[in-house]
């Protein structure tokens, strides 16, 4: 089969179309034909040298998939060869099969094509386990999401208008911010001119935000503590904006306030708090969002694999508008 490898960590040029082994499913795995793959952040990380995968993983790039069911490993009862699925891994996408494990494959949902398909897993399960599972948004509370036209941000919207809460939204430019709304965001502010604590009080009387979905780490740590309201669930999920920085217990304290940071990738396969247990939660509660219509996978562009260097550098460009998607066949 071919896969996307990296010849030495770097930038995009790294990425070559090379021929390389199958793998095989073990037990309680299936093996995929991959139809797509989509990009993520952490992929130009692990591009970099900087995000080796988690032990026993393909170090092969991407983090999700779609495609067809080519072979069940032993004990697999749930799925059939010939299924079309769409699955979330630890690595392995950027290529022709995977191999993954059978509890964390999803069908592809009612209405979306196998190819968009690829789009959901990865930024459904990140935003379900960190908005619902950790924080517990309700609908009649407010939600600032940072980065609203990334590939988590323009979901999150989405599925925290399913729930029927307030959504605020930053983002780096105004037609970003617009096409935010679009999505349903009810509160857009620019990072770049305006200040987002500010911003979010004044829109909503001073209450700020029961929930933030952080990308950026340190660098908005001491802003998104002011932000929280009352009893208020900070999430950092990214640290886009480094790692290190002071947080201010008095303030964390007056408020009960919370700060959460969770990884997807390194999640356990299966027992509490693993992948197997999110995907499982997604299953349930988000892809009924899908299959009616209210959140859908939002696609910037799709492109071969074999291009990825090319999708790589586009990823770096900031004009890129929820995901990119990467097809195999
Ligand atoms: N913990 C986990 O399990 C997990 C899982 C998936 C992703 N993540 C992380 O989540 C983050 C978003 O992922 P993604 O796939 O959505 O990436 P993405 O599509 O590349 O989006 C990155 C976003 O960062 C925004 N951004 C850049 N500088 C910003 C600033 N100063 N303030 C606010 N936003 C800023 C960008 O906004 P503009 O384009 O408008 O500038 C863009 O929307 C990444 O850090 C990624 O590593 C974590």
């Amino acid at each position: 089969m071919y896969a996307i490898t990296i010849t030495e960590p770097g930038g995009p040029d790294v990425l070559r179309w090379t021929e390389v082994p199958a793998p095989t499913p073990a037990a309680g795995e299936v093996l995929l034909d991959v139809a797509a793959t989509a990009m993520n952040r952490a992929d130009v990380q692990q591009r970099q040298g900087n995000y080796p995968p988690p032990p026993g993983a393909s170090d092969v790039l991407g983090l999700e998939c779609s495609g067809v069911i080519a072979e069940l490993g032993d004990g697999v009862t749930d799925w059939h060869v010939g299924d079309e699925v769409c699955a979330l891994l630890a690595g392995g996408g950027y290529a022709q099969r995977v191999a993954v494990p059978a509890t964390q494959l999803l069908p592809v949902p009612s209405g979306v094509s196998l190819i968009d398909a690829a789009a959901l897993p990865e930024v459904a399960c990140t935003v379900w386990s960190n908005v619902v599972m950790t924080a517990r948004l309700r609908g009649d509370e407010v939600l600032l999401v940072h980065g609203g036209g990334g590939g988590i941000g323009t979901h999150a919207i989405q599925v925290a208008k399913a729930l029927g809460a307030t959504v605020a939204v930053t983002a780096g430019s105004a037609a970003k911010l617009e096409r935010c709304r679009e999505l349903g965001a009810d509160i857009t502010i620019n990072y770049r001119e305006q200040d987002f604590v500010e911003e979010l009080r004044k829109a909503t009387d001073g209450h700020g935000a029961d929930v933030v979905l952080d990308n950026m780490g340190a660098k908005y740590l001491e802003r998104n503590v002011d932000v929280l309201a009352k009893d208020g669930h900070l999430v950092v999920i990214g640290l886009q904006g480094g790692r290190k920085a002071e947080l201010d217990l008095a303030q964390m304290l007056a408020k009960r306030a919370s700060v959460s940071a969770t990884g997807l990738r390194g999640r356990p396969v299966t027992g509490p708090a693993s992948k197997a247990e999110v995907v499982q939660a997604v299953g349930a509660h988000v892809w009924p969002m899908v299959a009616d219509g209210r959140v859908r996978p939002v696609v910037h562009t799709t492109m071969p694999a074999s291009e990825a260097a090319r999708a790589h550098e586009l990823l770096d460009s900031a004009d890129v508008f929820g995901k990119i998607v990467l097809t195999l066949r």
